[in-house]
């Protein structure tokens, strides 16, 4: 895997495999690109992994704006036009996906295919939407790292946190790396999504749904949901995985999408 510093402008990134195909992986809210480090392990022959760090977060630079999920969409467009890369597979978990759905709804002709993993087409209640401010406001008083904390106990599932933790270790780590300004940048930009139920219908290329068993953040029928309403979409459940299912359950991730990936090939 080689990593990549920022070029005065753009995102800082992480990629692995030199085919023609691409698959650009989006992190979850607030990691980094880093999460996907077991699937660029692990590419598949004939494949390109790219997974870039969003601003904010890892190594990227702040935007200082809200991070609307139209705002992150736009950056992997830029992302993907500054390597002179038309389509990709786009692979996001949790706000990824948010992110992924956006770009769905702007640029479909992007997407040559999805997975979407542990997230979900809905907007937030108001009482969800109540809740990202607060946060957003707690980043701002008292540093990213307090939401951090206040999400760990929800986001690996109890087989994780028992019998791998190694795998909370580096989740910190990660957590670590997100900014003040990114963290309260994508609350407040998760806050505002649209609901992007109303675009599930007109998603016409290959999807996969993947989601931990015990994912509490964005639980199995919400999945179910999200597949149900998109033609043609698999969903894949990860045994023993929380939310964070590229890391707590890496072997059968990595299995769903390569045999995804293979499918595509005729397509
Ligand atoms: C994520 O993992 O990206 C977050 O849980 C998404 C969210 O808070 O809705």
């Amino acid at each position: 895997m080689q990593m990549h510093g920022p070029l005065g402008v753009g995102m800082r990134w992480r990629e692995a495999g030199n085919g023609g195909s691409v698959v650009l992986f989006v992190h979850g809210f607030p990691f980094s690109g880093a999460i996907w480090n077991e699937q660029l392990a692990n590419v598949p022959a004939g494949w390109r992994f790219l997974a870039p760090d969003l601003p904010g977060f890892g190594g990227s630079a702040p935007l200082g704006a809200t991070l609307t999920m139209d705002i992150l969409a736009r950056e992997l467009e830029c992302f993907l036009d500054e390597r002179g890369l038309g389509r990709a597979v786009v692979c996001g978990l949790s706000m990824g996906g948010y992110v992924a759905l956006a770009l769905w709804r702007l640029h479909p002709e992007r997407i040559r295919a999805l997975v979407l993993a542990d997230t979900r087409a809905g907007a937030d209640t108001p009482d969800g939407r109540r809740a990202r401010y607060e946060r957003a406001a707690l980043a701002r008083s008292a540093g990213a790292g307090a939401v951090a904390e206040a999400m760990l106990p929800q986001l690996l599932s109890r087989e994780t946190r028992e019998g791998h933790p190694e795998v909370e270790t580096r989740l910190r780590a990660i957590m670590d790396t997100a900014s003040v300004e990114g963290v309260a940048g994508a609350l407040e930009g998760m806050a505002e999504r649209a609901d992007s139920t109303v675009v599930l219908g007109t998603i016409d290329v290959p999807t996969l749904v993947i989601v931990g068993e015990h994912d509490v953040l964005a639980p199995v029928p919400e999945a179910e949901e999200l597949a149900g309403g998109i033609a043609g979409a698999r969903l894949v459940t990860i045994p023993g995985a929380g939310h964070v299912t590229c890391m707590e359950g890496a072997t059968a991730f990595n299995a769903a999408l390569a045999a995804f990936l293979a499918g595509l090939a005729a397509v």
